[in-house]
């Protein structure tokens, strides 16, 4: 199957962009592909021979000898079938239950969903479209209850020819933008907070809970880090720099030991229309891939979304944004000390000394991981006031060597490359042009870094790498082994131990390959998985992960359609025989993609988000081909929140 088989309008964009990336250096290192192994497992015992991590690992050995015995995978669900159709699947014994659409109410005041009538006041209090990343926070506060909570979601972006009628397709509708449709996308941007709660095994959202909450993008934020106040933040509608109107794209996201969110702003140059090139910012904008064409005309009708008229907004997007879901009336804060480009998400750790530590990645062919390392150290009594951690620390990036370890570089302006004479005034130059200075430290270029997340049991790092058919052969690496990589894998670090605790804060770690993906009856596609997997076992392009309390991982995807076949949940022990052997979970309906999963503390309920259901050729709001969840006359498919539980109760895979 062909990229272009589905039309999928911020996807026809970010496609043209992977025809033209826009990473222009050559300075990756691309190395012998004869050294090149694939596991370094043998390699990574040496070297973490007296590590603390095994140790950690072991609590739950009994339990995976147990079920080893049983069987390569200690997961206990019956697959369910590859396939492609209008219905949502799970697993028989599982009940997948229908939390949230887009359009359903979250505020007081909140009109019902009434599609083809939609008003940007009333898009202002319902739940927003293209959900992505989910956060469960138990309440209260710092409990682990798995039956009262908040959901922090994220609402990527908005597909107008699925939520407006009248327009054949995403070009149609990008052409008939009005400011009146303008106004009600602003709005279903953004996230949402939510307080829910588990009554007799079915979930539920508690209308008028104090918590509710939407933001959009025109909530507004505050600017903390190095960057807060710089000129190059500053516009005509604010003279502070400090101050922006909402946040955009947001994917994926994370959570920090305070308990707030963390939420990554992804694509933000499909937004910004007019032409960057004539501005004092064009070198800065064209390396993130603004070209004043965007997918998104706002600019016509909102000048703030037009380079031309202020070109320093796109610079006050692309970062981290901070979300304390606990205290609706706080402002979310942009940190930028953890760089600007495109985040796929955030996850915060505390590292052994005390330090914390952010893992993120840059979403796009040829881009970075990054992860942040605070200054000072994590207070447990001091709880939101640890928020200050993100604004005080150094921002590094990834270089991997093919011998199977990878070197943590400093972005530190003054440091080697980072100067003045490189265009690098102040440490917020190097933040606002993270990926400029990467490059200057020749880090390795991915396969487009998604997801990054810490199995909480083991310790070990788990990165994302969706795909990236535009690698050739001779820029293979270790750790980017395959050329035109259609299927992704999944890169596992091991930070060394310190004091028995994962030492996430050191500057050089172990990696090896976790899986690559693909279908391993076809060998030319280099497909590698722990052992054998089933006919459904298969998958390709890993986006987003999450880790149940056994410290086994669960990958959603997106791009499977592209083989024929729906996206989903696929689930592998991360030790023990049945490491990196999938299980297929879940499956979506067509169009969609899977995204957010997440895991109520128990691992009794998994959360997952339906997105853009329908997003396909010839599909639009008139002539949807899924009607999901709803299927009924007249009403759109609505991408939507599922509640995964065990019918009669009890742990998800056990
Ligand atoms: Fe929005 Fe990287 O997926
Ligand atoms: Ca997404
Ligand atoms: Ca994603
Ligand atoms: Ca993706």
């Amino acid at each position: 199957m062909t990229e272009d088989r589905h039309y999928r309008m911020p996807r026809v964009l970010k496609d043209e962009d992977d025809l033209h990336p826009s990473n222009p250096t050559s300075g990756a290192t691309f190395q012998d592909v004869a050294s090149i192994r694939f596991s370094r497992r043998a390699a990574l015992m040496g070297l973490l021979a007296t590590s603390a991590l095994t140790a950690v690992g072991a609590a739950v050995g009994p339990l995976r000898e147990a079920k080893a015995a049983a069987g390569p995978s200690s997961l206990q669900f019956a697959e369910i079938p590859h396939g492609y159709d209008a219905e949502f699947h799970v697993a028989e014994g599982y009940e997948a239950q229908i939390l949230l659409r887009w359009g359903d109410k979250v505020l007081a005041g909140a009109p019902e969903f009434a599609p083809g009538k939609l008003t940007a006041d009333g898009q202002a209090k319902q739940f927003g479209y293209n959900c992505d990343f989910i956060g469960y926070l138990p309440l209260p506060a710092g409990s682990d209850n798995s039956e009262n909570g908040l959901l922090f979601v994220n609402h990527e972006y908005t597909n107008p020819h699925m939520m407006f009628p009248g327009f054949s397709d995403a070009k149609a509708a990008a052409a008939g933008t009005t400011a009146e449709t303008t106004a009600i996308e602003l709005e279903a941007h953004g996230g949402s907070v939510v307080e829910v709660k588990k009554e007799g095994g079915a979930w539920k959202v508690v209308d008028g809970s104090k918590y509710n909450r939407r933001i959009t993008l025109n909530t507004e934020m505050e600017v903390g880090g190095p960057v807060a106040g710089h000129d190059r933040l500053k516009t005509s509608a604010d003279a502070t720099g400090k101050k922006v109107l909402g946040m955009i794209n947001n994917c994926a996201g994370g959570w920090t030991p305070w308990g707030t969110i963390l939420t990554g702003e992804e694509n933000f140059h499909q937004y910004f229309g007019g032409d960057p090139s004539g501005t004092a910012e064009a070198a800065n904008h064209k390396r993130y891939g603004l070209k004043g064409e965007p997918s998104y005309p706002w600019g016509k009708f909102v000048d703030r979304f037009d380079a031309t008229k202020e070109p320093n907004e796109p610079n006050r997007f692309g970062w981290i944004v901070e979300v304390n879901p606990y205290e609706p009336d706080q402002p979310p804060v942009k940190r930028t000390a953890l760089g600007r480009f495109k985040h796929e998400g955030a996850q915060a750790v505390v590292s052994a000394d005390g330090r914390v530590v952010a893992y993120t990645g840059d979403d796009e062919r040829f881009e970075y991981v990054y992860k942040y390392v605070s200054n000072g150290t994590f207070d447990p009594a001091a709880g939101f006031a640890n928020s200050t951690l993100l604004d005080d620390g150094v921002l590094h990036v990834a270089k991997f060597a093919d011998d199977g370890n990878v070197e943590w570089l400093p972005l530190v302006h003054g440091q080697g490359e980072l100067t003045e004479a490189n265009g690098f005034k102040s440490q917020a130059d190097v933040l606002i042009e993270a990926r400029r200075a990467a490059d200057l430290l020749k880090a390795t270029k991915m396969d487009r870094p998604e997801d990054i997340e810490v199995d909480p049991k083991s310790g070990k790092v788990y990165v994302v790498l969706t795909k990236n058919d535009k690698r050739k052969a001779d820029q293979v690496d270790g750790v980017n082994a395959r050329a035109d990589n259609k299927w992704g894998h999944i890169v596992e670090l091991t930070p060394p131990a310190k004091d028995g605790k994962a030492d996430h804060a050191a500057t050089k770690f172990a990696w090896d390959i976790f899986l690559q993906a693909g279908d391993p009856k076809d060998a030319a596609q280099g497909a590698k998985y722990g052992g054998e997997v089933s006919e459904s076992g298969w998958f390709a392009n890993p986006d987003n992960i999450a880790f149940d309390p056994k410290g086994r991982i669960w990958i959603s995807t997106d791009g499977f359609p592209d083989f024929g076949v729906h996206d989903g949940v696929w689930a592998a022990d991360t030790d023990g025989a049945g490491r990196a052997i999938t299980k297929h979970f879940v499956g979506c309906p067509r169009g969609a993609e899977m995204c957010g999963p997440v895991f109520t503390p128990d691992g009794q309920t998994l959360f997952v988000s339906v997105q853009h259901p329908g997003e396909e050729d010839e599909s639009n709001f008139d002539a949807p081909t899924t009607r999901w969840p709803d299927f009924a006359d007249g009403v759109p498919p609505r991408p939507s929140v599922v509640a995964i539980v065990k019918k009669g109760g009890g742990e998800i895979g056990s």
